[in-house]
């Protein structure tokens, strides 16, 4: 009888570079490197495993229908999308960073002051000023967020952080904590039920190395 698949969707960067060790623990190692090769679905040395790059930000819509049974995805990005149809099997640990609120330090964030917010976070941001009873006018932006305040385009950004780094080069600092935010993984409920037995070892075999064993 032949195996079932077992397709897991990453993004490249950071994400794969950091989940590489997670899954060498489950004895799957890659065999290409998606910084120099353009293949989606890459081969790994266990013929039944499949790695498929997407980005960052489809790794739950990937999973949720069913287009990869597994993903490995930011909590950041998790939130964002809601996590229907998912499963979070495994806090992986890596790529830590916090949701924050950003600006400049004199930047007035009292609740009755309403604000324009730019960030990728639509949605988590909306719910965090909800929270906060604060009138907010959302701008999406797909990147470069801290740009915005610095041309007027809004009072602060709604963006991770993790240095620092980005928001001082540009004048900004981090004013509010939203949520701490690391890699999870997620499963698609239906690969849950028809893949129970591969899907359990994976996690048994990698949070040997994520402290969750
Ligand atoms: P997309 O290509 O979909 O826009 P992205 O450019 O945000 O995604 P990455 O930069 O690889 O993709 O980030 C992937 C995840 O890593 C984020 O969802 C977040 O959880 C985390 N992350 C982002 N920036 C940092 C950072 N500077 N330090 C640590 N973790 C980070
Ligand atoms: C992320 C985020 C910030 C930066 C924060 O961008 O959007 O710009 O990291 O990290 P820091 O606090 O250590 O400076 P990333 O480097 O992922 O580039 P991106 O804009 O392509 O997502």
């Amino acid at each position: 009888m032949t195996q079932p698949q077992l397709t897991i969707a990453l993004s490249k960067g950071r994400i794969f570079r950091e989940t590489l060790p997670l899954l060498a623990a489950a004895d799957i190692v890659p065999l290409d490197d998606p910084e120099s090769s353009r293949k989606l679905i890459m081969d790994t040395n266990r013929p039944e495993v499949k790695l498929l790059i997407v980005r960052a930000s489809d790794v739950p819509t990937y999973t949720q229908h069913g287009g990869a049974d597994l993903g490995v995805v930011g909590k950041d990005v998790l939130m964002e999308h809601g996590g229907e149809d998912l499963y979070e099997l495994l806090d992986l640990n890596i790529a830590r960073c916090k949701l924050m609120v950003a600006g400049d330090p004199q930047m007035d964030l009292a609740p009755r002051r309403r604000l324009r917010i730019a960030t990728k976070y639509v949605n988590c941001a909306r719910e965090y000023f909800a929270n906060r009873s604060q009138q907010v006018e959302i701008i999406k932006l797909y990147g470069s967020m801290e740009l915005a305040p610095l041309v007027g385009l809004a009072d602060a950004i709604v963006d991770v952080v993790d240095t620092g780094n980005t928001l001082r080069a540009n004048g900004l600092e981090p004013l509010l904590h939203m949520a701490d935010i690391s890699s999870r993984l997620v499963v698609n409920k239906a690969s849950m039920k028809t893949k129970h037995t591969l899907v359990k070892r994976l996690v048994e075999q990698i949070a040997t190395r994520t402290g969750n064993s």
